[in-house]
């Protein structure tokens, strides 16, 4: 059976669909990943699955129980590391758990084993008994998700949960999300902007973008959309990089895009069977030095880049704007 199952799940407000009818379904025991950019839909995706807000259009169910029919039961089998924090800062790491944890009804002693377990296991500890208030980020967030395990939900899900951590804390977030999913076998959802996120964490990743699924597959075959035939990727070393040097590049007709690294770095999505050849001629006819050629393996961000037509992080926020600017106007009719 599947843990989860979206049929044309939508939700829209006002004329704006940020949720448009995505289907997908995820099986026990996997972790399962929604990339996408900032206001893609992500969290209206999570309150709708986790029962916080209730579907335009379409159904999905949580454990084999309707969202919408059976939220009771849905809400039993979760656990949601939502984006805020939910702590009480002048309260211990051992009281904010117990707190969290006597609101489940959970009997005392099964709790106390529980809290030490969970602490245990985001290695945490050594601070049973400190104020959360003292607490770095990375520490909350682990603290963030051991509370949503505390009913041990069959299914958890994470809304961008190293949001605002440093790249340590991130590191060992993403370390005890797949240590909870081998261990306490719980099927992860989660939702992440993160290219690299979802490519170490995901069992299988859907990619959304303005409220769709656009592609959905294990990251290793989603990169085989870009590292198809004829497709080379190549990021080039060289000296006194120019923009008419680029421009150049740009304009050859094997190349899709050109991207610059750095002052002497350029990355380079081509097609065809002799764009390397014509790339590298390319540059030396302006004369130039190659100082170095690496052929690279797609990441991510070229799938996403190829599907959508834009760039994660920069474009998209643009975009978005622009697109809900149109959205907001009257339909003519
Ligand atoms: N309560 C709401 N009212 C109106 N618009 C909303 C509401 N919640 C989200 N949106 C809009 O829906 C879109 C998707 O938002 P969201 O699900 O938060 O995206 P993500 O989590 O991927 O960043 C955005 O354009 C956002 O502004
Ligand atoms: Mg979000």
């Amino acid at each position: 059976m599947h843990a989860i199952e979206v049929n044309n799940l939508t939700k829209r407000f006002g004329t704006l669909a940020a949720v448009d009818h995505v289907s997908f379904s995820v099986r026990e025991g996997e972790i399962f990943g929604l990339l996408g950019p900032n206001g893609a839909g992500k969290t209206t995706i999570i309150r709708m699955l986790s029962t916080l807000t209730r579907p335009t259009e379409g159904t999905a169910s949580v454990g084999g129980y309707d969202v919408v029919k059976e939220d009771g039961k849905v809400r039993e089998l979760i656990g949601l590391v939502s984006e805020k924090i939910i702590l009480y800062d002048r309260l211990t790491a051992k009281e904010n758990l117990w707190f969290f944890g006597r609101l489940y009804n959970i009997p005392g002693e099964l709790l106390n084993k529980k809290i030490d377990e969970l602490l245990r296991l985001v290695k945490l500890t050594k601070w049973k008994n400190s104020q959360v208030g003292t607490f770095s980020t990375g520490m909350r967030q682990r603290m963030n998700v051991i509370r949503a395990m505390l009913n041990m939900p069959e299914v958890l899900f994470l809304d961008e949960p190293t949001l605002g951590l440093d790249p340590q804390s991130s590191v060992e977030i993403r370390e005890f999300i797949r240590k909870i999913n081998r261990e306490n076998k719980v099927t992860i959802i989660l939702t992440t902007h993160i290219m690299v996120e979802a490519d170490m964490l995901c069992d299988r990743i859907g990619i959304i973008d303005y409220g769709k699924i656009v592609a959905l597959d294990t990251s290793t075959n989603l990169k085989k959309l870009v590292s198809g035939a004829d497709s080379t990727i190549l990021e080039l070393e060289i000296p006194n990089l120019t923009t008419d040097m680029i421009h150049s590049i740009r304009s050859l007709k094997c190349v899709s895009s050109v991207s610059q690294n750095n002052s002497t770095c350029i990355k380079v999505n081509a097609n065809g069977d002799d764009a390397f050849d014509t790339i590298i001629d390319a540059i030396r006819a302006n004369k130039r030095k190659i100082i170095s050629v690496k052929n690279l393996e797609p990441t991510l961000e070229d799938v996403f880049l190829q599907i959508t037509g834009h760039e994660v992080r920069d474009k998209a926020d643009q975009k978005i704007k622009m697109h809900r600017h149109h959205m907001a106007k009257p339909r003519v009719r």
